[in-house]
């Protein structure tokens, strides 16, 4: 049994890992403010002797862990979403820079391996495809973009400098677009977008011409990724995680009105300036280390239908 701490546990890939933590008989603790969340996810948890949860701000001290001891720490926590890129920009470049110095500490305190998600968004808009973990991206440091891009970039940099100058047990994991079951209510991410609309009827509002393309990984797949490098990966090394093949959001459109049988109708919408074209990840990295995805979109889909409309 490992006693692990998720931050931002209480969030969509958060509660995720945590079921299956605890499937696997580890011990786990919860540190999530609950700002892109509301824990709705994590009752499943509640009387389980092996789960805890702590509703506190990592970027404020973290006094509630003085006397406790961990081997993992998964670090997840980041106010996440487009629409809150202006909302909760400051929170974002807080998160990310003394929030992960914090997490930071306790993984040193503790000798604990440390697991961070970045995100695809530090190759912003990219020019080389697909994209290698040695690309260094695309991106604006004052776009509108810049405090969830910038932030994880920083949190990686902080990372990596622990790394060499403490000789910590750190993996970077840069997370591309995952979908799946436990997003919350007001999660806006395509496929949640999508898939709430068309249980209403709602048109499904595609922005610009819908050519742009993604690709997307079931969470469990995604989970998988993220137990794997604990276990498999090495120390210092950044790995690509997500779905390697693209579809456009026109194509992920007429796929969720099919999956639901929904009579919606597609509409196109302004696309925002800073929007970037398509993102792919070279998953080699990944794959050598026995990984491989095993939930393709329209399975994927399928399993996502039911709780997202309930
Ligand atoms: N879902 C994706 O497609 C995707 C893609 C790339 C990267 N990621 C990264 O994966 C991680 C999890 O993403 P998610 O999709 O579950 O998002 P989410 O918003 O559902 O979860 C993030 C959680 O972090 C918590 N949090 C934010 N700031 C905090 C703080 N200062 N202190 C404590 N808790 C805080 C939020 O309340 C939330 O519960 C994030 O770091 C995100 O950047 C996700």
């Amino acid at each position: 049994m490992n006693h692990v701490v998720v931050t931002g546990g209480a969030g969509f890939i958060g509660s995720n890992l945590c079921r299956r933590l605890i499937s696997n008989g580890d011990k786990v603790l919860v540190i999530d403010n609950l700002i892109t969340s509301d824990g709705t996810h994590l009752k499943q948890f509640r009387n389980n002797p092996n789960f805890k949860f702590i509703k506190q701000d990592i970027t404020t001290s973290h006094f509630a862990l003085r006397n406790s001891k961990f081997e993992i720490i998964y670090h997840l926590a980041c106010p996440t979403g487009v629409p809150n890129l202006t909302k909760l920009g400051e929170e974002m470049l807080r998160t990310c820079s003394i929030g992960t110095l914090s997490v930071l500490e306790l993984a040193r305190k503790n000798q604990a391996k440390l697991i961070f998600t970045s995100s695809s968004e530090i190759y912003g808009d990219p020019k080389e495809f697909p994209q290698m973990e040695s690309y260094t991206g695309n991106v604006d440091p004052v776009g509108a973009r810049s405090p969830y891009e910038e932030g994880k970039r920083f949190s990686e940099s902080l990372i990596i400098m622990y790394v060499r100058k403490f000789n910590l047990d750190a993996r970077i994991i840069r997370v591309f677009n995952t979908y799946g079951p436990g997003t919350s209510k007001n999660e806006t991410r395509v496929v949640s977008r999508f898939l709430r609309n068309a249980k209403s009827n709602r048109p499904l509002p595609v922005e610009g011409n819908g050519k742009q393309t993604r690709t997307f990984c079931y969470v469990d797949d995604l989970i998988d990724a993220l137990l794997l490098i604990a276990e498999r990966g090495k120390k210092g090394e950044i790995y690509n995680a997500g779905g390697d093949i693209e579809i456009s959001i026109n194509e992920l459109a007429k796929l969720v009105l099919f999956v639901t049988g929904s009579k919606s109708k597609i509409k196109h919408i302004p696309r925002p300036g800073h929007d970037h074209q398509g993102r792919r990840p070279d998953l080699s990295k990944l794959k050598s280390l026995g990984w491989q995805q095993t939930v393709g979109i329209y399975e994927g889909l399928k399993l996502t239908i039911d709780p997202a409309l309930s």
